[in-house]
């Protein structure tokens, strides 16, 4: 492994170019926890917001600089065009931030010079560098942008890089704001403005791309070959239209090449999946399972070649573990293409040891049912390895779930529950909205095992009768750890109840293997008789132990 040179910036754009994007607005609360966390994952420089676009804007990234801009903190910068209220505005904004900066932007390409801003190159150039003057008198931090620079004459583009590096700018950033150049293209884009920009000691040159054509992660990286020690990026890659390039996947990049990169970051990667959570659940956009570095397939080998050789070493099939993103850890999904390795490693997880020629006979039917369903979960496993038919049996069922909630009333559900034993027990619970509700009248018939972690949804099809996918995420009180659990309806509240109610099945099922219980399993301490329906549990709303779930509706 090569040594460390240098050191890459990381300029986060989530609460500015990636709230631009459709679907991203985000609240003013919503905007402090992002922020906060980005702080948290060691980010450089976060940029705030564009404070001249709305007065809500202002008080979002003043609100920021207040918040996160300590002289330990981030950098935190607004963006601004070149106009004289736009800078002024933004200066305002930042105030309060130990470390600030103005970044000020014009677009250079012909096509927005004429069609757009209707201006001469020669109106364009002077514009850039008093905008880059006025924004010095403010502070010392001030950042330069050619929009659209990769469609742009970069003969012109040096010419006005120049004039703002007289003017006293300190980064100069050079967006692809369309997502036009190969990595190749824009490498080299970056390397004339790294030879221009090295006459000027402390300029540094910063890397700003889009991903319309799917290479913004690539061009970024390229830029940082050719020289560029700022990459701008978001979380997710949210931004506008096919978004910009992401973080996680630039971070991960470099931090698992250093032969090829030779540069280090500031990033604490083991907060990124906690950040790319966060961002998600604020912005309400879905991380496609298969999305790099923080999809939730990222680390899932199904296929059995693989997860034999996962078994055997993980480098065989995984770069980076899951770990050094704050991931659970790898997962080795059990479905049709998994081989016998796997198989047996997961029934030795649930206490279920067998020889050889049970053992065959186990796989011989695992696989039958794998090629009627997709992924078998551990209490197929459990039915497979005891010879029970696989179905319902073993676990909790909703049967029945009523909610009523409004403007004026209390989030109140009661629920019915087919219990292990084939029984039914009822349980009601208010909360702080239905699904929290839900949860707790759920709660009333298994007592409370786990904390409500992560609670997601996705619009499965279009229009206002979407089939909604919920998927929770519930920690055990007792063991920490963390069962998935999901489900899918066209009402959202149900599916939630479903999703976690399978989820705490999980849960249950997994003490039971760690107790080595043989015994069926039965009502659970805590859990309601059966045909009884206990008075409200008696939890007020946010009470301890069932918190509130995320973003619940
Ligand atoms: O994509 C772009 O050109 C931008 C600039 C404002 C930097 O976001
Ligand atoms: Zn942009």
């Amino acid at each position: 492994m090569s040594e460390v040179r240098g050191r890459v910036r990381i300029f986060d754009t989530s609460l500015r170019d990636g709230e631009q994007a459709p679907g991203c607005t985000m609240t003013l609360p919503e905007k402090l926890k992002v922020a906060e966390q980005l702080a948290r994952l060691g980010v450089d420089v976060i940029e705030a917001g564009f404070p001249a676009a709305s007065a809500g804007e202002v008080d979002a990234v003043s609100a920021v600089a207040q918040r996160v801009g300590s002289a330990r903190g981030p950098i935190v910068c607004g963006l601004a065009r070149t106009a004289e209220r736009d800078i002024a505005t933004c200066a305002a904004a930042i105030r309060d931030a130990s470390r600030r900066r103005i970044h000020t932007f014009i677009a250079t390409s012909d096509i927005h010079l004429k069609h757009k801003l209707r201006l001469t190159r020669e109106e364009v150039l002077r514009r850039a560098a008093d905008a880059v003057t006025l924004a010095r008198t403010f502070v010392d931090d001030v950042e330069f942008s050619p929009e659209d620079a990769g469609r742009s004459d970069w003969g012109f583009v040096s010419e006005v890089l120049a004039a703002v590096i007289e003017a006293g700018a300190t980064t100069l950033n050079i967006p692809d704001t369309v997502g036009y150049l190969t990595p190749a293209e824009y490498g080299f884009l970056i390397e004339r403005v790294v030879a221009q920009a090295s006459k000027h000691p402390g300029v540094v040159v910063s890397t700003h791309c889009h991903d319309d054509l799917g290479m913004a992660v690539a061009n970024s990286l390229a830029g940082v070959r050719a020289g560029a020690r700022q990459v701008e990026c978001t979380v997710n890659g949210i931004g506008e239209r096919a978004g910009n390039a992401s973080l996680e996947e630039v971070v991960m990049a470099i931090a698992t090449r250093p032969d090829y990169f030779s540069v280090d970051t500031g990033i604490a990667t083991q907060e990124i999946a906690r950040t790319s959570r966060l961002v998600s659940a604020c912005t309400g956009v879905y991380v496609p399972p298969n999305k790099a570095v923080v999809g939730s397939n990222a680390f899932a080998h199904e296929a059995g070649i693989h997860q034999d050789g996962v078994i055997k070493h993980r480098a065989t099939y995984e770069i980076m573990t899951a770990e050094s993103v704050g991931g659970d850890g790898s997962l080795l999904v059990l479905g049709k293409h998994s081989g016998r390795a796997a198989l047996r490693k997961r029934l030795c997880e649930l206490g279920i040891e067998l020889d050889d020629e049970p053992f065959r006979a186990v796989f011989d039917r695992f696989k039958a049912l794998a090629d009627r369903k997709k992924v078998l979960d551990d209490r197929d496993l459990r039915a497979l390895a005891g010879g029970a038919p696989e179905g319902s049996s073993g676990r909790y069922e909703l049967d029945q779930a009523q909610v009523t909630c409004g403007t004026h009333t209390i989030p109140t559900a009661t629920v019915r529950m087919r219990c292990p034993d084939g029984s039914l027990a009822t349980a009601s619970g208010t909360g702080d909205g239905p699904v929290d509700a839900v949860c707790r009248a759920v709660n009333g018939v298994l007592g409370e095992l786990g904390q409500l972690c992560e609670f997601q949804v996705h619009a499965v099809t279009e229009g206002i009768d979407a089939v909604g996918r919920v998927t929770v995420r519930v920690r055990d009180f007792h063991t920490g750890v963390v069962y998935l659990g999901h489900g899918v309806q066209a009402d959202i509240v149900t599916a939630s109840a479903e999703a976690y109610v399978s989820a705490l099945n999980h849960l249950l099922a997994a003490r039971d293997a760690a107790a080595g219980s043989s015994q069926a399993p039965g009502l659970r301490p805590g859990s309601a008789s059966p045909g009884v329906s206990p008075a409200n549990p008696g939890r007020e709303p946010g009470a301890p132990g069932v918190p509130a779930p995320a973003a619940a509706p």
